[in-house]
């Protein structure tokens, strides 16, 4: 007797540009494009395992060993019936041998290890290693690509996942979403030097999801469609050219200064969103200041901080500085020093998803 069973592991991935809103909630369709780093080490990743067996009565889910419901409709159920409709049209229909599994429910098992819900991204990497296993247990041809249109469809960060390095999501334009894909734009090994600090300032479950928080904004934030329109295309078009070139100046100038344009649309929003606390600002004025004196001395800057919906700060800097940034960090925030984490590399090709 056959065993259908797969597992997969899928990184966090940390956006410099950010998304922030949708215009289709059903499909995951964004307002605007956004850009993120694919972090690799082992610290903060997803593993899923997932099994298809005809003795199981219904599709089932274990996050974290507890049972999440798979709601009809909702995101999950959508990821699952759209990997079994690939299974079945792009293997079984085509290969009449191939045992039809698609028709057999699935039980899933994923883990996250580090704090689910902190702003740390933890939905990106849960249904990218979701999509991985699936895509892995049916033996599908697809590409990352392909995958990256699926995953969105749990959770839009998650299509970023999919990809290794420096990777864009092209908002795209047909309304079916056929467009709106994850890309590599550099592979990790392009600018290896790029590290990623993450500092947890708080591990508690965030206040207002992204979910809700994005659509307020969307309905009420005027500053939201200036971003749209006019702000984030030229910023796409020039951190892509800096990670290109490996200028880590304009890299970090963006970056900062599109983490603060996503909080003060966040803040625009009606009622207010605050992620940030006073320690997530205490860092920023760090890392301002940190970066004044470098570039007095003509040494550039140094380092670039950025904040998802959470207050955990993500500081990027370059291998020769790490060090020292770890330092300055940990000398004004010396409560937990452990919970810096250095988790610099990114994920490699595909065939890491294994
Ligand atoms: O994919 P979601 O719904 O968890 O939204 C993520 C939004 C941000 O993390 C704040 C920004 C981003 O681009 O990852």
């Amino acid at each position: 007797m056959s065993i259908y069973q797969a597992t997969a592991s899928a990184p966090v991935n940390i956006a410099v540009i950010k998304y922030w809103g949708k215009r289709d909630t059903k499909l995951i369709l964004p307002t605007n494009s956004s850009l993120s780093v694919t972090l690799d080490q082992d610290h903060l990743r997803s593993t899923t395992t997932s099994r298809a067996d005809a003795s199981f009565e219904r599709d089932q889910l274990w996050l974290n060993g507890k049972e999440d419901e798979i709601k009809p409709g909702g995101r999950l159920a959508t990821c699952i019936a759209e990997m079994k409709r690939l299974r079945k049209e792009t293997v079984e229909d085509k290969n009449p041998e191939e045992p039809k599994i698609s028709d057999y429910k699935v039980h899933i098992a994923s883990y996250n290890n580090f704090p689910t819900a902190a702003g740390l991204a933890s939905s990106a990497s849960g249904f990218a290693a979701l999509v991985a296993s699936l895509a892995h247990l049916y033996s599908l041809p697809a590409s990352p690509s392909v995958l990256s249109a699926i995953a969105r469809q749990g959770s839009g960060s998650a299509c970023r996942s999919l990809f290794g390095g420096f990777v864009a999501w092209d908002m795209g334009t047909q309304p079916n979403g056929s467009d709106s894909l994850a890309r590599q734009v550099a592979p990790q090994s392009h600018w290896p030097e790029m590290h990623a600090l993450i500092c947890v300032v708080s591990d508690a479950k965030k206040g207002t999801s992204s979910t809700s928080g994005m659509q307020r904004t969307v309905e009420t934030s005027a500053l939201l469609q200036h971003r749209i329109a006019h702000v984030v295309p030229e910023r796409m078009e020039s951190i892509s050219n800096a990670i290109l070139q490996k200028d880590f100046d304009t890299f970090a100038r963006i970056t900062m200064k599109d983490s603060n344009q996503f909080h003060a649309v966040a803040l625009d929003t009606e009622p207010p969103i605050f992620y940030m606390n006073d320690v997530s600002r205490a860092i920023i004025a760090l890392v301002v200041e940190y970066n004044r004196l470098s570039v007095e001395k003509g040494q550039g800057y140094k380092a670039a901080y950025t904040y998802d919906a959470g207050p955990n700060a993500v500081i990027y800097a370059l291998e020769e500085n790490v060090k020292e940034v770890v330092q300055l960090v940990v000398s004004y925030f010396p409560q937990k020093p452990e919970e810096f984490k250095d988790v610099l590399g990114l994920f490699g090709e595909r065939g890491s998803l294994d």
